[in-house]
C-alpha cells in the first residue's frame, strides 16, 4: 500500500527563526546529527515503504537536487518542483499535483522530527475512508499551537486558533495523507495555507477529515533551541532515524574532526568533519559545523557553531548561535538567545552579551 503512495515533502520555507544559519543553507539542509536534516526524514519515508518522493521547493531550491540528485543513492526516486513565488503550504502541495501517481499522497513538513509510523497513518486513512487524515500529536503545552479536536470516531470537528486554554491537547503535527483529488481541488498558482484555508474550508464543505492521534516523539525544529535539541536527540537515539552515521551515543564525531583527549564532548553533541575541539574545552548538547574551531578551555552548551567559526580560549557560550565564519575571541561570554551573523568578529577580552539582560 505504502509503495503506491507518493511522499511530498515541503522544504520551501525561508526558516527565518533559524537565522543566521538559514542565510546560507535552507533549514532542511542544515547539518543535524552528521547529515542534512532532511536525510533523517527521508530515511523514515523509505523505511515505511514509500519510494517516490516529490520535494516542493522555493527558497534556495537548487541545493536540494545538488545533494540528493535523483534519490537512487538513498533508495528513493526523487523529483523537485520549484515555486517561482513561495506558495505557502497548501499552494506548494497543489503545485506538485501533476507529479503524483497514486490515489493518495503523504505530505511531510520538512522541519519536523517525528516518531510516528507513516504506514500506520496510511492505514488509519484507509480505514476511515477519509478525504484527508492528519497526524495529531498530544503535547504538554497546547496553548502554543492551534489545536485540533476530534470526536469519538476520530473525525476532526474544528481547527482552533491559539488560545490560553485550548479544549484539547491535540495539535497539528505537520504530516497528512491527502486523497489526490483533494489536492487537485486546492486553488492553483496562488499562496494557500493548509491550516488557515484548506483544512477549515474542507471541514465546512463536509469533507471527512480524520485525526490520527499519538504521543510518539515529535519536535518542530524551527527555533535554535529546538534545533540543538533535535540534533542531540538524534545523536542519542531518542529521536528515531535510520540515517545516523554511527551508533547512538553521547556524541557524534565525524571523520576528519579532531577532539583532544582532554576535551569533553557529550550531551548528544555532534562535531563536523575537519572541526577541532582543543584540550580542556567542554562541548555539551551542541552542533559544531564542519571546519569550526573550539579552543582550549572554552565552554559550549546547547549552541550551534557555524561552519569555519572560531570560539576563543576560555570563552563561554550557552544557548547561542554563531553564523559561518564568526570569530569570537578569548575570554568572552555569550548567553541565551545571542546570535551572531556570518563573519562577525568579537575581540578577545571578556565581552559579555546576552539578550535576556
Ligand atoms: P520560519 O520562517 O522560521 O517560520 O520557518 P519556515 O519558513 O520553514 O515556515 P514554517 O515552519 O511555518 O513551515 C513549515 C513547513 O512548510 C517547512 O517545512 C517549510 O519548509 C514549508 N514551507 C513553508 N512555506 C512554504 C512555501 O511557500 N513553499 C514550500 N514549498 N514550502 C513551504
Amino acid at each position: 500500500m505504502a509503495a503506491n503512495t507518493d511522499a511530498i515533502v515541503l522544504v520551501g520555507g525561508k526558516g527565518t527563526r533559524l537565522r543566521p544559519l538559514t542565510l546560507t543553507a535552507p533549514k532542511p539542509m542544515l547539518p543535524t546529527a552528521g547529515v542534512p536534516f532532511l536525510t533523517h526524514l527521508l530515511s523514515r519515508i523509505k523505511a515505511a515503504g514509500m519510494r517516490h518522493v516529490v520535494l516542493g521547493t522555493s527558497y534556495r531550491a537548487e541545493v536540494f537536487a545538488e545533494y540528493f540528485g535523483d534519490g537512487t543513492q538513498f533508495g528513493l526516486e526523487m523529483e523537485y518542483v520549484v515555486e517561482t513565488e513561495p506558495l505557502d503550504t497548501a499552494g506548494a502541495i497543489r503545485n506538485v499535483a501533476d507529479r503524483l501517481r497514486g490515489e493518495d499522497a503523504m505530505v511531510f513538513n520538512g522541519d519536523i522530527l517525528s516518531g510516528t509510523d507513516p504506514a500506520a497513518l496510511l492505514n488509519a486513512h484507509h480505514d476511515a475512508a477519509a478525504d484527508v487524515t492528519l497526524h495529531l500529536v498530544k503535547v504538554a503545552d497546547p496553548s502554543r499551537f492551534g489545536s485540533v479536536p476530534t470526536d469519538a470516531s476520530g473525525r476532526v470537528t474544528a481547527f482552533l486558533e491559539k488560545t490560553p486554554n485550548p479544549p484539547t491537547d491535540q495539535v497539528n503535527a505537520g504530516c497528512y495523507v491527502f486523497r489526490r483529488d483533494v489536492i487537485e481541488s486546492i486553488p492553483a498558482g496562488r499562496p494557500v495555507s493548509v491550516e488557515r484555508e484548506t483544512f477549515p474550508g474542507l471541514l465546512e464543505s463536509g469533507a471527512t477529515l480524520h485525526g490520527f492521534v499519538d504521543s510518539s516523539y515529535w519536535l518542530d525544529v524551527g527555533t535554535p533551541a529546538a534545533f540543538v535539541r533535535g540534533s542531540a536527540d538524534l545523536v542519542r537515539g531518542i529521536a528515531p532515524t535510520h540515517a545516523l552515521p554511527g551508533s547512538p551515543g553521547e556524541r557524534l564525531v565525524l571523520d576528519g574532526a579532531s577532539v583532544a583527549p582532554e576535551a569533553t564532548v557529550d550531551g548528544g553533541s555532534s562535531v563536523g568533519a575537519s572541526a577541532s575541539i582543543a584540550a580542556g574545552a567542554r562541548v555539551s548538547g551542541s552542533v559544531v559545523f564542519e571546519g569550526a574551531r573550539i579552543e582550549r578551555d572554552a565552554v559550549v552548551e546547547d549552541s550551534v557553531i557555524g561552519r569555519d567559526a572560531r570560539v576563543g580560549a576560555g570563552t563561554v557560550l550557552r544557548g547561542v548561535v554563531l553564523g559561518d565564519d564568526v570569530d569570537v575571541g578569548a575570554g568572552c561570554e555569550l548567553l541565551e538567545g545571542a546570535r551572531l551573523w556570518p563573519g562577525v568578529v568579537l575581540p578577545d577580552g571578556g565581552v559579555r552579551f546576552s539578550t535576556d539582560v
